[in-house]
């Protein structure tokens, strides 16, 4: 049986931590690559030396050279520079277009069959970017936004009601911004909606909370965003992905009129298995729970007439 191999662009803060996460689930051969090869190098020879004791056992190789992405399974996109403080996500626009640009060329010519999950930021445009230069099909480019910002919303709801996180599932649809959707009626503690749980204005409040999750991170920092959540968000996608579980999770899709938006990378539910996108499912919503998300893929289609001006795919 061929041995899976997930392959990671960008070992800093979020790459290297989402491969050490992946590790630890021993489900794949794992190849970070990043412009900084001696960097690279030292944290996957760190990492290894870690395996006796972690109980992962898998080859885990640090470089410089894309090629060394060659018959990668999965192929995640996190290079690129982060956010600091009072700088918004649309402020790297520019810069990291042409990161993801070049590592979305590289994965066309050496892992053409991979899936690829996009992390760096602004995550929606980005997305944008890896489809357009890899030329792959739209349901194998995906993008980790949603499982992060439901996973802060879950802590957020966990905290409150004093209960423990595993009983909390949330949902957070539309674009990875200060406009993103989170939706209390579909978000539960053991299967019972928050709405019948707490009070508006306590729900407003920790809505409120997680749009801002990031940015609280980075004022707190200094120095860059967040990282462990991030990367745990990776792992949950390319365990699903190498796993073919079909596990449904909010990831940024490309969307041809469903939710009544085309042509557009917003975060919505989707079934992630080993093709990337396996469904989209489309959720009956409120008429408020649309006109907020018609808002926020209005953001996301500005932030790609934005990169439409100077980008070129190829
Ligand atoms: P970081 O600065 O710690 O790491 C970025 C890495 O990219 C560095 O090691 C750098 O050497 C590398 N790099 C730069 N140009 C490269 C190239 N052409 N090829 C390969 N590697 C290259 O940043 P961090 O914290 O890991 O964040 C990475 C990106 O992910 C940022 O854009 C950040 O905003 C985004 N992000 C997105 C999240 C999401 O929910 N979608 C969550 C957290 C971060
Ligand atoms: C976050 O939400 C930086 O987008 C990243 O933490």
């Amino acid at each position: 049986m061929s041995r899976n191999k997930v392959s990671i662009i960008g070992a800093g803060n979020v790459g290297a931590t989402a491969t050490y996460y992946i590790a630890e689930k021993v489900i794949a051969d794992l190849v970070m690559v990043d412009v900084e090869g001696g960097m690279t190098r030292a944290k996957a020879l760190d990492f290894l030396h870690a395996g006796p004791q972690r109980g992962y056992d898998v080859p885990i190789v640090g470089t410089n050279d894309f090629a060394q992405i060659a018959g990668s399974n999965v192929v995640v996109i996190t290079a690129g520079i982060p956010r600091k403080p009072g700088m918004d996500r649309m402020d790297l626009l520019k810069v990291n277009t042409g990161i993801v640009k070049q590592a979305a060329r590289a994965i066309a010519e050496h892992a053409p069959n991979a899936v690829v999950i996009v992390v760096s930021n602004p995550l929606d445009i980005m997305c944008h970017v890896a489809l357009r230069s890899t030329g792959f099909a739209l349901r194998r480019v995906i993008g980790m936004a949603g499982i992060l910002d439901s996973t802060r919303f879950r802590y957020f709801v966990a905290e409150q009601m004093q209960c423990a996180l595993s009983s909390v599932h949330a949902m957070v649809l539309g674009g990875h911004g200060d406009q993103m959707v989170p939706l209390p009626r579909l978000t539960t503690v053991g299967g019972v909606p928050i709405t019948q749980l707490l009070d508006e204005p306590t729900i407003a409040r920790l809505v409120d909370r997680t749009r801002k999750g990031g940015a609280e991170i980075v004022a707190l920092l200094k120095t860059g965003s967040a990282y462990y959540a991030p990367a745990a968000s990776v792992a949950e996608m390319v365990e699903a992905v190498i796993t073919d579980r079909k596990h449904l999770a909010p990831c940024a899709a490309y969307l041809r009129g469903e939710y009544g938006i085309n042509d557009l990378y917003i975060g919505v539910p989707v079934l992630l298995g080993k093709n990337g996108v396996e469904r989209i499912i489309e959720l009956t919503l409120t008429e408020e729970e649309r006109r907020q998300l018609a808002a926020s893929a209005d953001a996301v289609r500005k932030g790609v007439e934005e990169l439409n001006t100077f980008y070129k795919p190829t």
